[in-house]
């Protein structure tokens, strides 16, 4: 064959490829409001950037007709290319072939890509659209599914790792993006669950929809499987370019520095955010938007948890991550949800040398049975050990209440802060004034002529004596006593003063953090 001819062929073979499942599966795909494999990359990455590989794998299965069929690339799509210049690898399964399932073949390009983004350092984008296991190919597919996920262990920590939940994901196709780092959904498309509705109405009997069982909503707000929502795919794909654009591409290099700009403080005016009165509340993302460049705030898990938020940004071009309390949601309390989150993205930042910048004003843990018997103790420790655990550097501006367990949990000095920085409106305490008194003086007021008056002056006392920064600043527990407006000088200074922080740790395999 001459070579013309030669690439002619090369050019029909691939056209068949890009073909899919054929035109009656992509209309299908298209009907579900949903792109397909192949636009879906093309849209997530820089123009012409993708470079695609084992394009012509085909499928192994022997069993139940399989010889016969022809499975496109056997129904997904690996390679790679890059996001605002950063090289990342990419694999999109490809529902209109054999519903994404995923068997032998398929699994194995999966891993060779996850191979390739661990061996060259690069985060993995993996887009998500599949019923699971190929029930045809039997052990075949459980064995690629668990190569799958020891890589997915070994790259942890290493590079960064995305999951795109982008259709109707079962079994073990909801198990890697579960040891993933970030896992984003859109609405009405995305569908996780181990087993789906027809397994549950035959084993329970229990009857309901996709949409209830593993929607988007569902994972954002109620389980925390995941960490972005969007309403589109053309959404969800500009907040991973987003996402990936801040965050470090390893484990060894920091995060792209930006240039420095100023937040927009005519808008957001630290100075007048948070009430005078304690009890009052306002949303600590504001506080967060007005000490970063340009306001800007990549929030993690916005809709779960709403009592800790968790997110990045930049101060003086730098990437930080924030931890902080919301006292717009239940005061700002921890729970278990709350401290799971907090801990999980602890983590992270840890792992990746991205600097941690928490902003405290809490009354405390929840108190109830409800959160007693779902084990807030040892929910609750994951954040005592993340930040215990973490040696990036570690930074804590408190604002109003820093009560009790609450203060030694959002990174106090003794859990190895470097520097603490309080408000002069600051309260730290074992507890709030009223709760204190009731406590400490309960002999006086119950004897006193007039109990409630008594009260009241014993919280004054109590105030007067513990309710401000100072105490904590005569023993050292704090750093300094700082004005608002001071806060971003300071946070700027303390980063650029920790950046060559070095800790060392007594050496072990690893740590056991409470499950
Ligand atoms: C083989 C599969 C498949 C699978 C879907 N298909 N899932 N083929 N193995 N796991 C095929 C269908 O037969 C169909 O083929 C095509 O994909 C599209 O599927 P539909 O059912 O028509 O689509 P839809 O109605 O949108 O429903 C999607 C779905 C459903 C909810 C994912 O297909 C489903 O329930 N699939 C089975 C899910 C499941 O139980 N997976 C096994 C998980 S166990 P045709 O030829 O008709 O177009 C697992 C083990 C790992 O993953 C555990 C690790 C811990």
């Amino acid at each position: 064959m001459a070579v013309d001819k030669k690439i002619l062929d090369l050019k029909q073979r691939r056209e068949k490829v890009y073909n899919g499942g054929g035109m009656k599966a992509i209309e299908k795909q298209k009907a579900m409001g949903k792109m397909t494999a192949r636009e879906r990359i093309i849209a997530l990455l820089d123009a012409d950037s993708f470079y695609e590989y084992d394009i012509f794998v085909e499928h192994s299965g022997t069993e139940f007709g399989m010889q016969n069929k022809e499975l496109p690339g056997d129904g997904v799509i690996i390679g790679t290319g890059s996001i605002c210049g950063n090289p990342v690898a990419v694999f999109a399964q490809d529902f209109t072939v054999a519903g994404g399932s995923l068997g032998l073949m398929h699994a194995r390009k999966i891993a060779k890509i996850m191979d390739y983004a661990l061996n060259m350092r690069m985060p993995l984008i993996g887009i998500n659209d599949s019923g699971g296991a190929r029930i045809q190919e039997g052990v075949n597919a459980l064995a690629g599914y668990g190569e799958i996920f020891f890589r997915n262990t070994l790259s942890s920590g290493v590079i960064p790792q995305i999951s795109v939940i982008l259709g109707p994901c079962a079994g073990g196709a909801v198990y890697s993006p579960a040891l993933t780092d970030f896992v984003f959904v859109v609405d009405k498309i995305s569908k996780m669950f181990i087993t789906g509705p027809e397994v549950i109405k035959t084993v329970l009997g229990e009857e309901i929809s996709m949409e209830e069982l593993g929607g988007a909503r569902v994972h954002c707000e109620q389980t925390g499987n995941a960490h972005f929502f969007a309403e589109t795919e053309e959404e969800c794909f500009r907040q991973i370019r987003q996402l990936i654009s801040t965050i470090p591409q390893n484990n060894t290099q920091p995060a792209e520095r930006t240039n420095p700009e100023e937040p927009l403080t005519k808008k957001y005016n630290i100075g007048k955010i948070v009430p005078a009165d304690p009890a009052q509340p306002y949303d600590v993302r504001d506080i967060i938007r007005s000490v970063t460049d340009g306001s800007e705030f990549v929030e993690v898990m916005e809709l779960f948890a709403a009592n800790i938020v968790v997110g990045f940004g930049r101060v003086n071009g730098e990437t930080v991550g924030f931890v902080a309390n919301q006292p717009l949601v239940m005061a700002g309390v921890l729970d278990c949800d709350s401290s799971d989150k907090a801990a999980r993205f602890i983590r992270f930042c840890d792992a990746f040398n991205v600097p941690i910048v928490t902003i405290e004003d809490l009354p405390g843990y929840l108190p109830g049975v409800d959160q007693e018997h779902a084990g807030v103790i040892r929910h609750g420790a994951k954040l005592l050990y993340a930040y215990s655990e973490a040696t990036v550097p570690k930074i804590t501006v408190i604002l109003r209440k820093a009560y009790g367990g609450g203060y030694i949990a959002m990174n106090s000095r003794h859990l190895r802060a470097d520097f603490v920085f309080a408000w002069p409106q600051a309260e730290i305490a074992v507890m709030g004034p009223e709760g204190a008194a009731n406590v400490i003086f309960r002999k006086e007021i119950m004897e006193a002529e007039n109990p409630e008056a008594m009260r009241q002056t014993k919280i004054q006392e109590y105030k007067d004596k513990f309710a401000n920064p100072y105490v904590a600043a005569a023993k050292g527990y704090i750093d300094a006593v700082i004005e608002p407006t001071e806060t971003r000088k300071c946070l700027i200074h303390a980063l650029q003063v920790a950046q060559h922080k070095t800790v060392l740790r007594p050496e072990k395999k690893h740590g056991i953090p409470p499950f």
